[in-house]
């Protein structure tokens, strides 16, 4: 089946992590020609450029630098033309959680600026560049996060940036239609998922324990899940109608365990 996505340009941040990488993979066998972020190391990138040499073009982007999202977009434009697609996946989650009451406001204000105002600054940036290249079709695909919908206790700076991914969203897909009249604006929610941000937690016996039981289908998603529907989403052939939306990749996950069996102090 022909999705419509062979010829475009996307745009796609975070490509050298795990869900990013699949994803920036996915589109590269539909056809899309794809402008890839990475923030530390291209090593991860290079290794698809001998496939795709023509295809994939790798950029080093601090996105809580505007100049450099700025330059992001420029470079994109001047290899692969206008920007269709944007995939504002890039992102950081500190490994140790934290109680609120002992959280520094500088891990605050980092999580926040990476996550939160970095997706704002490439969303900006895009909608800039829609604006110079006219045209009826856009996506924007926003990745948020379960905890973002159900919280996350230790985590409250990384629940709260992915929280502001929804007002984000239902925002962006009331604005891009004023300049593309069929553009589309959605948001997915991955759940736990194995990449380097989640391989601790997932190599965890007991971790694993404790997040499979609110999960009915007792398993974790891969990167193929994630890039499954951010590919549904960017495909104006499979979704062209759906704009405003959030897709929870989660396995049909409930919540959160909060306290295991041996934790239990009953309360008078
Ligand atoms: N894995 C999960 O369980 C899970 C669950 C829910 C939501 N998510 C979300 O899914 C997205 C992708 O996560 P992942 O699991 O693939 O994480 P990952 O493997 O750690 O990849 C994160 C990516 O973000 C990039 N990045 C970090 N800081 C950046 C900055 N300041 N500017 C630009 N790019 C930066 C990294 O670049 P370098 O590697 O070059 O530093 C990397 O490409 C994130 O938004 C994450 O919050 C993940």
């Amino acid at each position: 089946m022909d999705i419509g996505l062979s010829g475009k340009h996307a745009v796609i941040t975070g490509a050298s992590g795990g869900i990013g990488f699949e994803t920036v993979k996915m589109f590269l066998s539909e056809g899309t020609r794809v402008t890839g972020t990475f923030n530390k190391s291209m090593r991860k990138l290079e290794s698809l450029q001998d496939s795709w040499p023509d295809q994939l073009l790798p950029v080093k982007t601090d996105q809580t630098n505007e100049p450099e999202v700025e330059s992001l977009f420029e470079q994109a434009n001047e290899r692969f033309g206008r920007v269709d697609i944007l995939v504002a996946n890039a992102g950081i989650a500190n490994h140790e959680g934290v109680a609120i009451q002992d959280m520094s406001l500088k891990q605050w204000e980092k999580t926040l600026s990476v996550n939160l105002t970095g997706s704002f600054l490439c969303a900006k940036h895009f909608f800039a560049n829609l604006e110079r290249n006219k045209g009826d079709t856009a996506s924007l695909i926003l990745i948020g996060s379960t905890a973002g919908f159900f919280g996350e206790a230790w985590y409250s700076d990384y629940a709260t940036s992915k929280a502001g991914m929804h007002g984000l969203m239902m925002s962006l897909k009331n604005e891009i239609t004023h300049i593309a009249p069929k553009g589309r604006v959605n948001l997915v929610n991955p759940g736990w998922t194995l990449t380097p941000m989640a391989e601790e937690a997932l190599t965890d016996k007991e971790m694993v324990t404790r997040i499979l039981q609110t999960i009915p289908m007792r398993k974790t998603a891969t990167p193929h899940d994630i890039g499954s529907a951010i590919v549904y989403l960017a495909s104006d052939v499979l979704s062209g109608h759906v704009s405003g939306q959030t897709i929870n990749v989660a396995g049909g996950m409930e919540g959160r365990v909060l306290y295991t069996p041996g934790e239990i102090e009953p309360i008078d």
